[in-house]
């Protein structure tokens, strides 16, 4: 008997009736293609690298080569990573929400631009993306290609200014680009059903947006194989893969869904 307010077919006329639908995903949804999550033990990056040594401002500015080459191997890993059945579930789905004249919002923790790659067109990056590199000094995007880099050669440097480029994510640290929060702090605040899938929620702003979420008497829906602090806020929590019950869930919700597995 699980505490949750709705049941499994409950849950699923929410996802099929919503009008503004949110969804918020990290690590997790990506695991299956693959790329590793950064809080899990052994796999995670976090278990294996220090944060502070690779994802900082201090730590660019003192060591700028080993910031870049580890962010070259991550660039390569994601280069050759596909979506997986979850990110396509999810492309789908924004689909057949906006078909019906809802509006549906993916705000994102992941750099990997996977969710583009399989399709999804309302994507906020929260975290920004690993590429294109931008520069350090003055922001400009630029067309460096940090897979091709051998790192004994001389650091990349902007083509207008010479600052040095540098992957354009959130640092530890650092703030989110305000319009991008405020974008995902308004749809949040908007929405009726906010799902989370794959995250740990303990990075803020962005684990605050279910909160938001419901404090506006949004449901929430977790997609998690573990508990995260948000399982408790939900109304309803789905304990497995992404890649497995994502689509499993639009093909119950929308028989006939072209992902559908
Ligand atoms: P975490 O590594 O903290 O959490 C990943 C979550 O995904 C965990 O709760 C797992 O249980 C869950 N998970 C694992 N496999 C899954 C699967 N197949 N399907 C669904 N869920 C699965 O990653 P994030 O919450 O994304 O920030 O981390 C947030 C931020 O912390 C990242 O964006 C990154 C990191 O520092 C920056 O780089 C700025």
């Amino acid at each position: 008997m699980s505490d949750f307010s709705l049941n499994h077919s409950e849950a699923l006329e929410r996802i099929r009736s919503a009008n503004r639908l949110v969804v918020l995903t990290g690590a997790g949804i990506s695991a299956e293609s693959g790329i590793p999550t950064f809080r899990e033990a052994q796999q995670g990056l976090w278990s294996r690298f220090r944060p502070e040594e690779l994802a900082a401002p201090k730590a660019f500015q003192e060591h700028p080569r080993r910031v870049l080459t580890w962010y070259q191997w991550r660039i390569k890993a994601v280069q050759a990573a596909h979506p997986n059945p979850g990110h396509l579930a999810l492309a789908e789905l924004e689909e057949k929400v906006s078909q019906r004249g809802a509006s549906f919002t993916l705000l994102t923790q992941n750099v990997d631009l996977l969710h583009q790659k399989a399709g999804s067109k309302s994507v906020v990056k929260l975290h920004g993306s690993l590429e294109p590199l931008v520069c350090s000094s003055c922001g400009k995007p630029s067309k460096f290609n940090l897979a091709g880099w051998n790192p004994q050669s001389k650091l990349p440097t902007c083509q207008t200014c010479r600052g040095l480029l540098r992957p354009n994510v959130i640092w530890f640290g650092e703030s989110l680009d305000p319009d991008l929060l405020e974008q995902a702090q308004q749809a949040s605040i908007r929405s009726d059903l906010f799902l989370v899938i794959g995250t740990s929620a303990v990075v803020q702003p962005a684990a605050s947006l279910p909160y938001l979420a419901a404090e506006r008497g949004a449901e929430i829906f977790e997609i998690n194989p573990r508990t995260t602090p948000i399982t408790s806020l939900a109304a309803y929590h789905f304990p497995a893969p992404a890649g497995k019950i994502l689509p499993k869930l639009m093909q119950e919700a929308y028989p006939g869904a072209e992902n559908a597995q």
